[in-house]
């Protein structure tokens, strides 16, 4: 039996245990990857702490994971256009990721050019981006304020945004300051009076909460109501009339294959990230949750 990390339980990072995990069949249009990397998200952290046991409940010995690049090593009926052994990067709705074999439904060629741990850093953060953005509608000359802006869905959202016309401002702790400017948005300092920060730099038409650390007040004051607001992750976004944008397949199609071929030209820059073992994923895990380390962690398979 191939191994995974699996989740033995709600709890600290040391719930991650190296085991031996079923290998799954790919089902209908389904390709099974023999995973070389595989991005941690903020996400995984609070579902493994049990955070959002209510709204996603996850049965005994869950695999976690949201994204994963590798090698197509089996693929399932209906499958075309993937032959065993191409590269490809695949978002994982369903998990599992942090594993030797990872079972996807949404995949895209990874190019020659982009290395496996960039290409597990991107379908998460990339389909996040492009669906909000859509839902946002933000269009060419408006103004987006961007919440989480050095943050790794902030990113890349805000280079998209960016090549479409779009102003952004972008609110970022001092560390990101530089980045959001290199990147040719207007950084504002997050925290106490963000609002007046941002309203001296002018009219804001939407807002993309990235960060989601109770910046709803504040958007919604500077949107002019909360229509054009979304967030990924404030839970009280239901309280301030707030969409909280899920990740779904109608979400973004077509957004692994746009943002690979940025990736793959050197268009886009992805939040800065560093590489682990997948055995040592607990670590990486207590890492990430000490806030200590300021960029993400990939899991890594030789
Ligand atoms: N719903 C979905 O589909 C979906 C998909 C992907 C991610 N998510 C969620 O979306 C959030 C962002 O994900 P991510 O991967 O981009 O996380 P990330 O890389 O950790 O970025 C979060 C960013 O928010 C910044 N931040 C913290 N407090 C802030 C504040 N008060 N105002 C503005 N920015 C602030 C952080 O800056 P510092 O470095 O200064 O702390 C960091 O740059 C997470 O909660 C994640 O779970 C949801």
């Amino acid at each position: 039996m191939p191994n995974a990390v699996v989740m033995t339980g709600y709890g600290p990072p040391e719930v991650l245990k190296w085991a031996e995990a079923p290998l799954r069949e790919p089902g209908q249009g389904q390709i099974r990857i023999k995973v070389k990397a595989a991005g941690i998200s903020p996400t995984d952290l609070a579902l493994r702490a049990g955070y959002l046991r209510e709204a996603i409940p996850l049965p005994p010995n869950t695999v976690l994971g949201f994204e994963a690049a590798g090698t197509v090593d089996a693929a399932g009926p209906g499958v075309t256009g993937t032959s065993i052994g191409d590269g490809v990067t695949a978002l994982l709705f369903s998990l599992g990721g942090y594993a030797e074999y990872a079972v996807a439904s949404i995949w895209t060629p990874k190019p020659d050019t982009v290395s496996w741990i960039d290409a597990a850093a991107l379908p998460s953060s990339a389909e996040a981006a492009v669906g909000v953005l859509r839902q946002l509608n933000v269009t060419s000359g408006e103004t987006l304020l961007l919440f989480g802006g050095g943050g790794s869905v902030g990113i890349i959202a805000t280079q998209l945004a960016l090549a479409q016309g779009v102003k952004v401002i972008s609110a970022v702790g001092e560390h990101d300051e530089t980045l959001a400017r290199e990147l040719g948005a207007t950084p504002v300092r997050y925290g106490t009076d963000v609002a007046s920060r941002v309203r001296a730099l002018g009219a804001v038409d939407a807002v993309f909460d990235a960060a989601g650390k109770g910046v709803l007040a504040d958007a919604i004051a500077l949107a002019g109501g909360p229509k054009r607001v979304i967030t990924l992750s404030d839970p009280a976004a239901a309280d301030y009339g707030v969409t909280l944008s899920q990740p779904k397949p109608d979400r973004a199609p077509g957004a692994l294959d746009e943002t690979i071929a940025l990736l793959a030209d050197g268009r886009l820059r992805l939040r800065a990230h560093t590489s682990m073992p997948m055995q040592q994923a607990a670590e990486a895990h207590r890492q990430m949750e000490s806030g200590n380390v300021h960029q993400r962690i990939i899991l890594t398979l030789e």
